[in-house]
């Protein structure tokens, strides 16, 4: 498929799992992907996997609103358009609900909240010129309920909620803002999670796979890609589950 041939795409979180997987969709599809991250060792890593001679890696730490600023003065300057923003990067812990510290929940809630928002604040002027799209990565923890992720569960629900407003707010302008929300996918994020030591296992049925069977991020990189594709022109401000029915 050459769904994305001279498209210009912003991957964030692309060192690892779905946002690394939706890099190299993306690249195999044509695009022009500059990949960011703040994991420079593993971001070179993805960045050795894209044909695209033009594609770049970039460190961005999306809490950082200069930081987000400069990079997209920069990306302005080296690549003239941008045509798809695809916001993957994001953190999580578990903790009980007492015991969740102001730290831990602040940094969520700048990193997958604010992080996400301003991203999509600085490329809307370059994505009002393309007509392009805005994919950002939710989760089932914004639609269902998810037990020890308070601040989690609150940052992707902001995302889901924010997404519908740039949905209207800039489709009648020709751009799409749509949001994947993904469930049991197998990448670091989920493997290597440390949940509270006296959880009630019962809980744990309402976030594990209904199958068994975690996924691979190819599964959610190949949805992402869709959305963000002109296959998906006439779809706007939808959370789309691609959870295995989790939520069914
Ligand atoms: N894995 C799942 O089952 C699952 C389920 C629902 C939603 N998600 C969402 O998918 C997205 C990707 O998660 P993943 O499972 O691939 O996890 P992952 O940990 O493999 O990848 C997350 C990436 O984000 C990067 N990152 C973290 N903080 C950053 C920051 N401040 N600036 C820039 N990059 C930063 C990390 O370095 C990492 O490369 C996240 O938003 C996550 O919430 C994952």
């Amino acid at each position: 498929m050459t769904r994305f041939q001279n498209k210009v795409a912003v991957v964030t979180g692309a060192a690892s799992g779905i946002g690394k997987s939706t890099a190299i969709r993306l690249d195999s599809e044509g695009a022009i992907v500059i990949i960011v991250d703040i994991n420079e060792n593993q971001l070179k890593e993805t960045k050795k996997l894209l044909s695209n001679k033009n594609s770049s890696a970039k460190i961005l730490d999306i809490a950082n609103i200069n930081d987000i600023k400069s990079f997209f003065q920069t990306l302005k300057k080296d690549y003239k358009k941008l045509d798809c923003l695809i916001n993957v990067a994001g953190i999580l812990r578990f903790d009980n609900s007492h015991e969740v510290q102001i730290d831990d929940w602040k940094k969520i809630i700048d990193v997958n909240l604010t992080g996400t928002f301003f991203m999509c604040n600085q490329a809307l002027p370059m994505l009002l010129e393309s007509k392009g799209s805005i994919v950002n990565v939710s989760s089932s923890a914004a639609l269902g309920s998810h037990a020890w992720t308070a601040a989690y569960s609150a940052s992707k629900g902001g995302i889901s909620a924010f997404s519908k407003t740039l949905a209207v707010e800039y489709g009648i302008k020709g751009i799409n803002v749509n949001c994947v929300c993904p469930a049991s996918v197998k990448t670091p994020m989920s493997t290597k999670v440390n949940l509270p030591k006296d959880i009630d296992d019962r809980l744990l049925r309402k976030i594990m796979p209904i199958d068994g069977v975690n996924r691979s991020p190819d599964d959610i990189a190949s949805t992402i890609a869709f959305l963000a594709s002109d296959d998906a022109i006439h779809i706007n401000g939808i959370n789309l589950r691609v959870d295995g029915g989790l939520l069914t």
